[in-house]
């Protein structure tokens, strides 16, 4: 099995590593309090968890039916994403009724063995998580065509428009379910060493924050439940970030990165809020991602959301 690799130079500090695990990990038991909690540190300050073995998350004859969906669907070149509150599969037609069941049986125990896997090994977030999508992600990523801002082969932070995290922090929990290929990311610098930087760039994070008046009438537009009010300061500023870091090609070429590979059947788990990463190359991989609210943290003051509000000067969220 071929391990991580660093191949161009991205060495000091700012930079995220690699730390691997390499116990078997059955689901039914925790990891002890002490090592689980400097996990969740390792993690929340920009770190990649990276266990070569994944635990036995999928059966066998799923895994066999995930990857055989390349021979018989319509609908192979899209993510498919799976919604554990509402228990539904979208990214498939209408017509595909009889195979949405199947993915949604697929995916529910993927996302459930996932939950009760990562409560048992990141202990101090067990129960307090919030449950975002899981996915499948069949398309080839090499070569992949997709807009500017939807490129997930450009270094960004990750940030979702449609779901405002208000501060709570993006764990993403990959497994690689590819028989033969790895899937090879890259990373740079983290949000912390990044971050304050770009506030900063030409004004961001003011111009995101706006002055006392603006902030004023936000707070009104909130109390009054107006529209205006509602999306929290914090998903602004984190969403011009991830747009302006995949528009700006000098960034892109000249920063310093590692190249990561994680060979099939591993899994890893990483803050995706604060590790700039990129997908270079890649099929046929399993996630699951959990919002962490604050109160869950073990480092606060690597989060973002504190990052941010320490040179603002006052909340950003709501
Ligand atoms: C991303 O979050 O940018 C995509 C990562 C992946 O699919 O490996
Ligand atoms: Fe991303």
């Amino acid at each position: 099995m071929a391990a991580p690799t660093t191949a161009l130079p991205a060495s000091g500090s700012g930079f995220s590593h690699l730390l691997a695990v390499e116990d078997s990990f059955p689901l039914d038991a925790s990891l002890p309090l002490q090592r689980s909690l400097d996990y969740c540190a390792e993690l929340e300050a920009g770190h990649i968890i990276f266990l070569p073995s994944s635990p036995d998350l999928i059966s066998q004859e799923d895994r066999d039916l995930l990857l055989g969906r390349r021979q018989s669907s319509s609908a192979i070149h899209k993510n498919i994403a799976y919604r554990p509150a509402e228990d539904r599969i979208t990214g498939l037609d209408a017509s595909e009724a009889r195979e949405t069941d199947e993915l949604r049986r697929i995916m529910r125990g993927f996302s459930q063995h996932s939950a009760e896997f990562l409560s048992r090994f990141l202990i101090p977030y067990a129960g307090k998580w919030k449950l975002d999508y899981a996915s499948y992600r069949p398309i080839e990523e090499k070569g992949r065509s997709a807009r500017v801002h939807a490129r997930n082969d450009l270094l960004h932070f990750d940030s979702f428009p449609t779901r405002p995290t208000n501060g709570a922090r993006i764990l993403r929990f990959f497994v690689n379910i590819n028989p033969t290929e790895s899937r090879i990311w890259l990373t740079s610098q983290t949000f912390e060493a990044f971050g304050p930087r770009f506030a900063l760039a030409g004004n961001l994070l003011a111009s995101v924050g706006g002055n006392s008046v603006t902030r004023g009438l936000r707070q009104a537009a909130r109390t009054l439940k107006l529209p205006f009010g509602r999306r929290p300061l914090y998903d602004e500023f984190m969403h011009r970030c991830h747009n302006a870091m995949k528009e700006d090609a000098a960034f892109q070429d000249q920063a310093p990165k590692s190249r990561w590979e994680f060979p099939p059947n591993s899994a890893w788990m990483v803050f995706t809020d604060c590790v700039s990463h990129a997908v270079l190359s890649g099929q046929y991989a399993l996630e699951q991602t959990f919002m962490i609210p604050q109160s869950a943290l073990v480092k606060r003051e690597k989060s973002p959301l504190r990052i941010l509000q320490k040179i603002a000067g006052y909340p950003l969220t709501l």
